[in-house]
């Protein structure tokens, strides 16, 4: 089955990718003549991610499925949340989001933070949503060099280690985007 991959960060493309194969043929949005920016104008991750999908869906007719991402620390009230990309600016800096969340979070006792993901697969004009979670805690300076965005900075429960600091493989395992996708994959295989 062809379907459509509506991002074009390429830390995403490497972990949905990864994650689909081999059910499906993956193809990007320029691959169907989609080279716009993709709007992301919603509230709410649910909202980003249902935008993004139908954006392409509805240029180019094929199944589409678009991620929208956001880490979520309790001792902020849920911030950076939906607004987790442009923490420190429109730049998308993953280094200045860092630096800002470590700042936002100094004299900061409690630790605790999700990262939660949103899949919308449209299809045929019609959307659905699945959900993927995986709570952690912010650590007190970045560490590893894998991944991209916060993953330096987030160790899920019961490990020790960073996101960066582990294999592709490894946060696949158990990473938000990785729950929302079995939520996905399993949708698909029993309809
Ligand atoms: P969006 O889903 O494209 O709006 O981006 C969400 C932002 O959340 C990304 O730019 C990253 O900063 C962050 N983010 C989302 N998923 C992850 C992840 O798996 N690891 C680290 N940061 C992430």
């Amino acid at each position: 089955m062809k379907l459509v991959l509506c991002t074009r960060n390429p830390g995403k493309v490497a972990e949905l990718a990864a994650l689909l194969h081999p059910t499906f043929h993956v193809i990007g949005p320029d691959e169907v003549g989609v080279v716009e920016e993709l709007p992301e104008t919603g509230d709410t991750l649910e909202a980003n991610a249902e935008q993004k999908a139908r954006w392409v869906h509805d240029r180019c007719g094929l199944p589409c499925i678009a991620d929208d991402s956001g880490l979520e620390v309790d001792a902020l009230g849920g911030a950076p949340g939906v607004h987790s990309a442009h923490y420190a600016g429109e730049a998308r800096d993953p280094g200045a989001n860092m630096r800002k969340l470590l700042r936002a979070l100094e004299g900061h006792g409690d630790r605790t933070a999700r990262f939660r993901t949103v899949i919308a697969f449209v299809e045929d004009g019609r959307a659905q949503l699945f959900h993927g979670v995986v709570k952690g805690r912010i650590l007190s300076a970045p560490r590893g060099t894998a991944g991209f965005g916060y993953d330096p900075l987030f160790a899920p429960e019961g490990e020790e280690r960073s996101f960066a600091e582990m294999t592709t493989e490894k946060k696949n395992r158990i990473s938000h985007r990785a729950r929302a996708m079995a939520a996905l994959l399993e949708h698909v295989r029993t309809r």
